[in-house]
Parts: C-alpha cells; structure tokens; sequence
C-alpha cells in the first residue's frame, strides 16, 4: 500500500507575534516543522507534502532543500481543509495518506504507525488525546453509545461540548480516494468562517466509513505549539526526554531539568553532568568526562577522564583524554588538545593544538599556534597571528617554556627546550635550548627625586 504523508505548514502563526513562520520557531535548536520532517520519515512513506503559503513559505522551502519533500501552495489561508485540498493534487490518486501538522512537533512514529494501519484497511483514523485541559483543542463529540459523530471546535463548541477533554490531536490518516471526495464537501459555516479538515469525521460518518479513533498514551507528545508558552512548554518535554535517555544510558545529571540538548550527545559510560550546560549539534564525551556548570559546548569530542570546568565554551575542539580545561576557558573552532593538558581561565585557543601534558594555565590568546608536548604557556602570552592582512603562524617546541606576559609576533619558531623570560616580546626564531630575553633590561637611576608640590592647590582650600 502506497503511504503519503502531508504536513500543514501554511498557518500564520498569529499567536506567536513573530515576522517569521511558525513552523521556523527554534525547538531544541532545530526548526519545528524539522522534528516534524524528522517523524514523518521515521514511518518511511513515499511520498511526503508540505503545504505553505505565500512568502513565509518561500523562506521554509530554503529551510529544507531536500530531495524527498514536494511542497504545495496554498494559495490562500482558508483554513486546515483547504490546506489539504492543495496537497491532493501532489498525492497519488491511491493507497493511504496521513495529514500531520507542522506546529505539532512531539509526536512520535510509532504512535502513527496505527493510523496508517487503520486507514489501509478503509478507515478514517484521529489521534486523540485526554488533556487536563483541553481549552483551545476541537473535541471528539460522540453519542450516548460512544461511537464518534463529530469534532467540534472550541470556538464553535457548547458549554457541555466544551467539557469534552477528548481532544483532537489534529493527526487523521485515510483512504487518499476517500479523502479527495470528502475535502470538497466541506463548507466554512463556523465560527471562524474557515475550512475545517475536522468536518470530514461527520462526512465519514454520514457515508457509513468506520472511524477509529487511537488515543495517544502520552498526551504530552500530542501537543501543538501555537504561542511561545506553548513553545517553552515543547521545550521542556523534549529536555526532559532527553535527560531521560541519557540517565537511561547511564549519566550522572545533577538536576535532570536543568540540561540543554539540541543536538546528538553521545556518552561513555560514568559521565557526571551539573547544572546548566548547553550541548549543541553533535558531542562525544568519552568515560569518566565531568562536565561543571555551566559549559557550553558545540560540534566536540571529548577524551575519556577529560575534566571541563565552569563556564567553558567550547565549538569545534578536540580534547584529549585527562585535559582540563577552564573554568572560564574558550576554546574556538580548530583547537586540539592533548592528553592531560590544562588550559586554564580566560585562555583563548583558536585553530591551535596544544601537546601533551601541556599548559597554558591563566589569560592567554593562542591563535593558529603548534605547540608541541610538555610547554609551559605562562600568564599573559599572546600570539600576535594577525597583521592586519594575514594571519601567520607560531610553533613551540616540545619543553619549551615561555615566561608571562609575552607577545609572540608570528611567524615565529621557538625551539625545544628554549626558555623566553617574563616579558620579552619575541618577533625572531629562538634557537632550541637556549634562554632569550626581549626586553629592556631594569635599572635603578641613583640620586632621582620625586617632584614635589610648588604651590598649595587651590581646590583643597
Ligand atoms: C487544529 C484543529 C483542532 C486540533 C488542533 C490540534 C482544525 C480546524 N482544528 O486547531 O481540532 O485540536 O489543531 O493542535 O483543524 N494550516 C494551514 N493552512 C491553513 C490553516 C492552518 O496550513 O489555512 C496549518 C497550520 O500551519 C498548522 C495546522 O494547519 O500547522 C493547524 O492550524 P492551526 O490554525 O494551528 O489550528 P488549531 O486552531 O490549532
Ligand atoms: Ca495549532
């Protein structure tokens, strides 16, 4: 049986008070309509629609260039209806088609599966959920004998209608031929004056087709984001899921609701997590990682038994197993760092590799630098990698040890084992195993006065 899925990302989003679409509003650092996408794929249909409108759409279409998508155009925002009705002519004329929206972004595939199954057999299937509270969600309305007759919007619903908390989740999947007679049926006599896909369960239900309703386990993943409470809301369930997962797997989290995700985290086995850190895209920590407070890290791999203290921020490194770094570290894109290094507080590394076992402990700046293993990076070094035009290079030899506060002006070579004393500014190669002093040397002038105050001042009088 052939499986279309359609997404409705045509809405305006009123709710949200944003110039942008809806389905672009940032969850777990990925738009809302990507986990969508993300869902919709998991149930591997062959076909896969996305309906938008005007402008906003165009900005959703450069979202998502992929292959696998086909877009329609809902020429005008005349309601979920007619939003479907602009996907049909992008659908196959056969086999099943579920309709899921693009602001309801929890969902999970195999909460469904289901519904294709049943719309496969001839039926037309709706998730449902209970909530607690179901203001704002159209009700499943059903006779005295329990069989569904009808939803009903809560804009278009009766006190007693209101009390309903079966809720529609907006999920419905049936027979594509079914549907296509059904969509131009429906009219907009209601309180919105708009097209409602949800009328078609009383045309279902004229035309004697069996509607099933599946009710989703978790009423949490049912819901859709229509304002940034809501958002905020998708938000935390997301997190608390994966601080689920991750303490499933066997992580140590401090306090599980205080963790960002938004991206692939991946872990070894005794990782220890505390409060407020951020993971984006993809992370490896290795066993035995600590991550303290605070740290925000992007795109990184981290070795086992590597120590990142507080306030680290760290995008695009690698660092060697038993590092450690921070706290208040900066790690910039194309840092290495080798084993059992330290990198310390306010220290910045961009595209840098920094050896084994070696340290640059307090406020340094080491930028397009090879430093080789066991180096001793003293307080206030700086690399001076940019002439205003080009960035040059700066290479330390393994043992070296650079006193405080020196500027090493690239391109510049310091040998094995050289030893540069506290405040020379380097601007030539330094021969292995020597010591170089780049600074004027200190001298005591003898018989020197401090000035002394001529006239009283007249502002003390
Ligand atoms: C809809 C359902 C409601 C359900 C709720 C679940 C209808 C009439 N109502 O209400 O029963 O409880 O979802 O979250 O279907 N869209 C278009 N084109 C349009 C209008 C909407 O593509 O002309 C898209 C939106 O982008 C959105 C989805 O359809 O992704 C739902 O539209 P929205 O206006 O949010 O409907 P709700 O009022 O939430
Ligand atoms: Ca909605």
């Amino acid at each position: 049986m052939t499986h279309s899925i359609v997404i409705l990302a045509a809405g305006e989003g009123k709710r949200m008070r944003s110039a942008r679409p809806k389905v672009l509003a940032d969850l777990a650092g990925r738009p809302l309509l990507a986990h969508v996408i993300d869902t919709a794929r998991t149930l591997g249909p062959e076909h896969i629609v996305i309906v938008v409108h005007g402008q906003g759409g165009q900005l959703i279409r450069a979202d998502f260039p992929d292959s696998d998508l086909a877009w329609a155009e809902q020429a005008e925002r005349l309601g979920t209806a007619d939003a479907v009705h602009a996907a049909l002519a992008e659908l196959p004329k056969e086999g099943s088609v579920l309709v899921l929206y693009g602001d309801v972004p929890l969902l999970q595939a195999d909460t469904l599966a289901p519904l294709l199954d049943s719309a496969d057999r001839g039926e037309l299937a709706v998730l449902t959920a209970r909530l607690d509270d179901p203001f704002g969600y159209g009700r499943i309305v059903r006779d005295e004998a329990g069989a569904v007759q009808k939803i009903v919007e809560q804009r278009d619903a009766n006190e007693a209608e209101r009390r309903i908390d079966e809720v529609n989740t907006g999920v419905m999947a049936a027979p594509v031929d079914r549907l296509a007679q059904w969509i131009p049926r429906i009219e907009n006599d209601n309180a919105q004056g708009e097209y409602y896909l949800t009328d078609i369960l009383a045309l279902a239900v004229a035309d004697g087709v069996k509607v099933r309703t599946v009710e989703a386990g978790d009423a949490a993943s049912t819901a859709g984001v229509n304002n940034r409470a809501q958002l905020a809301d998708a938000e935390r369930e997301l997190r608390r899921r994966r601080a689920a997962s991750l303490m499933e797997a066997g992580v140590t989290l401090v306090d599980p609701g205080r963790i960002d995700v938004r991206g692939h985290l991946e872990c070894g086995h005794d990782v220890h997590i505390e409060p407020n850190c951020i993971f984006e895209g993809r992370v490896v920590l290795g066993s035995g990682v600590r991550v303290d407070a605070g740290v925000v890290i992007r795109e990184s791999w981290v070795g086992d038994g590597a120590h990142l203290r507080a306030y680290s921020v760290i995008e695009h490194a690698r660092i060697g197993a038993e590092a450690v770094v921070g706290p208040y570290a900066r790690l910039r894109p194309g840092t290495e760092l080798g084993e059992a290094s330290h990198v310390g507080n306010f220290v910045e590394l961009k595209n840098s590799r920094l050896g084994h076992g070696s340290k640059a402990n307090h406020l340094a700046y080491l930028g397009d630098a090879e430093i080789g293993d066991h180096v001793n990076v003293g307080a206030g070094v700086i690399t001076c990698n940019y002439d205003g035009a080009n960035k040059h290079k700066t290479v330390i030899g393994d043992d070296a040890f650079i006193g405080s506060d020196c500027p090493l002006v690239a391109p510049v070579t310091i040998g094995e084992g050289a030893t540069i004393g506290a405040g020379s500014t380097v601007t030539a190669d330094v021969p292995p195993g020597k010591l170089v002093l780049a600074r004027s040397r200190q001298t005591t002038i003898e018989g020197w006065e401090r000035p002394r105050k001529t006239h009283s001042d007249p502002d003390k009088q």
